[in-house]
């Protein structure tokens, strides 16, 4: 039985997954649990808020208890819950932060609200310490598209973002278009893998002049057009051809990034960093810069509870008591 001293509680309910997790200081991850909702939004194309918030409220407790019980631990002498306050969908950040204030006060442990992005970057030190600093970060979710300098785990400085879509948000409309279903990540990868592209897609703001910013939306747009104008196009060759243009811009900008500001590892986290393509093309830029790769366990990669508890110790250490109200609109720089 660990000692629940030396443990946070983690509570990820942010977008579509109810995610519950004990952590260490040091990363280890004692137990975890996640209730996807994936099934109850894939004939929508995206998240339905109203009934991610709902399920969000019948699956927390349970998903609590179960990672109690997994880990074997007496609630009452936790070092904290950690629960994510932002970014995120208002209804699905609530359930969380009413449920940990709920539990914290009953058992008498302390409760930090946590940025989800600075959890997302804390998954690539989740398991084993990984990161080594300085670090430049992608990070690369459904709702996001951020490189970050880092100096420290939670000395963060922006310096790229998307003026539109994200990463994430492209890939699940695409898959919509092409009506496979969501998430999209995983299905428009899988496609991808075994189709060779069809046509050369825009790449939005590639080279030099536009700086570390990325945009998508446009590529999104040419996708459908494309779509439209070839029916006839294998849905295989049309999601190779997407990827290779998404996955040809993030690298860019990673190297660019790193040349601007030279760094010990490049660090890719958030859902996409689940994408074995992007996981290759990250590691040949990598290889090629001699810049250490850290990317996150693949099961961290996409939301999860121990990524949030992680970065509580974060927030522990620096005295951070952050205030326990929801900010959908979250940015990365702030705790
Ligand atoms: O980080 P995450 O779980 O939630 C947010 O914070 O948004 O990221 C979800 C996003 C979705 O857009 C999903 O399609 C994408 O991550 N994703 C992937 C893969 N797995 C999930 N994208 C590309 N390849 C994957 N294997
Ligand atoms: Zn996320």
């Amino acid at each position: 039985m660990s000692s629940p001293g030396s443990l946070v509680l983690g509570i990820e309910t942010s977008c579509d997954d109810t995610a519950v997790a004990l952590v260490d200081v040091h990363g280890a991850v004692i137990s975890a649990c996640v209730a996807s909702q994936a099934e109850l939004h894939t004939s929508y194309g995206g998240v339905y808020p109203e009934l991610a918030s709902r399920a969000h409220i019948d699956k927390i407790l349970p998903t609590v208890r179960t990672v109690l019980s997994q880990g074997d631990v007496d609630p009452r002498g936790l070092a904290a819950i950690g629960v994510t306050r932002g970014p995120g969908l208002i209804g699905s950040l609530m359930v969380g932060l009413s449920t940990a204030c709920g539990l914290g006060h009953g058992w008498g442990v302390p409760v930090v609200g946590v940025n989800h992005l600075r959890g997302h970057l804390r998954s690539a030190d989740l398991e084993e310490s990984r990161v080594k600093y300085p670090a430049i970060v992608l990070l690369v979710s459904g709702g996001h598209t951020q490189l970050a300098r880092l100096q420290s785990p939670s000395d963060l400085q922006l310096i790229g973002s998307t003026v539109d879509d994200s990463v994430g948000e492209a890939y699940d409309k695409v898959a919509r278009m092409m009506g496979l279903g969501y998430p999209g990540g995983p299905i428009i990868d899988r496609l991808a893998a075994g189709g060779t592209p069809c046509v050369q897609f825009p790449r939005p703001m590639y080279g030099r002049g536009f700086g570390l910013d990325f945009s998508f939306s446009g590529l999104k747009t040419a996708v459908r057009r494309y779509l439209d104008d070839h029916p006839e196009a294998g849905q295989a060759d049309v999601a190779a051809a997407f990827v290779d243009a998404v996955l040809q811009v993030l690298v860019y900008k990673c190297r660019a990034a790193l040349q601007e500001f030279p760094a010990a590892s490049l660090v890719v986290v958030g859902g996409v960093a689940a994408s074995p393509q992007l996981r290759a093309a990250a590691a040949e830029l990598c290889d090629d810069l001699g810049v250490q790769l850290c990317l996150p366990p693949l099961k961290w990669s996409t939301d999860n509870g121990a990524m949030i508890g992680l970065a509580t110790w974060d927030y522990l250490a620096l005295g951070i008591a952050c205030t326990l109200d929801a900010v959908p609109g979250l940015g990365m720089e702030s705790f």
